[in-house]
């Protein structure tokens, strides 16, 4: 779709189009560089699409992880493991940062991560993030038939960048990591936008990542349905 004509977003509920309110859209970003940085590149221009073509505004939360989570721990852990009902005031404490991204999460009805590959996979931050949203009886629940992701009706867009790992290859320890763990947590709608290989291809790799992002459908939103 290439055609330059603003087209409304349309956003429903139960079948009915939520009118006067904007796309709530998280952004996610792992670039350790604030500057010059290929996957922010891709997520800005996302982001001017989706506020150009709205007809209302988007609502945009930004959480920069490169600045920081803490990793999961032993009191985490615990806490987590507690009935809700039983929790001290202590372990409530403990778990509000993760309960606040869990919120974020659920009220997005667009989530796009920024992610490059470090290493063969995802950068520890991104992954410090994963593991204080996928949580279980918040976005997953175990079910006889196994887990069951409990967010629904979300739209993803995940924005790579690498310098030499070509997506989708048997090196690339990210993308497919990144698409299972948003289906496991309901998040199927994934589309993945990839400046790959930035050190090879030189400034062809965001260009062309740049143009795709341009040609991406954009979502006929759908909101996160039970999952509110
Ligand atoms: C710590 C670190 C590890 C990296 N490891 C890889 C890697 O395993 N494979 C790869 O293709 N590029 C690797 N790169 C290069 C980045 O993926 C590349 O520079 C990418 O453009 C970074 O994303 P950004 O432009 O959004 O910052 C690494 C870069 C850093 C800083």
């Amino acid at each position: 779709m290439s055609d330059n004509n603003p087209r409304p977003i349309e956003a429903h509920e139960g079948g009915k189009t939520r009118t006067g309110e904007g796309l709530n859209v998280l952004r996610v970003d792992a670039s350790a560089r604030s500057e010059g940085s290929s996957s922010r590149k891709l997520g800005d221009r996302l982001l001017e699409r989706l506020h150009e073509e709205s007809q209302t505004a988007p609502s945009v939360k930004h959480r920069d992880v490169a600045k920081g989570l803490p990793f999961v721990d032993e009191e985490w852990v615990g806490a987590n493991f507690t009935d809700p009902s039983e929790r001290t005031d202590r372990q409530k404490q403990v778990l509000e940062l993760s309960d606040d991204l869990v919120g974020e999460l659920r009220e997005a009805d667009v989530l796009i991560i920024g992610s490059p590959i470090y290493n063969f996979g995802i950068p520890a931050s991104l992954k410090a993030w994963i593991d204080l949203i996928a949580r279980a009886r918040e976005t997953f629940r175990y079910t006889e038939n196994g887990p069951v992701g409990l967010l629904e009706g979300k739209k993803a867009y995940v924005l790579m960048a690498s310098g030499g790992t070509r997506l989708g290859s048997e090196i690339d320890f990210a993308s497919g990591y990144l698409r299972h763990i948003l289906g496991f947590v309901g998040i199927h709608d994934v589309e993945v936008i990839a400046a790959d290989r930035g050190m090879a291809r030189g400034g062809e790799a965001l260009e062309m990542a740049l143009a795709e992002v341009d040609q991406v459908e954009l979502p006929s939103l759908q909101l996160a349905g039970t999952s509110h």
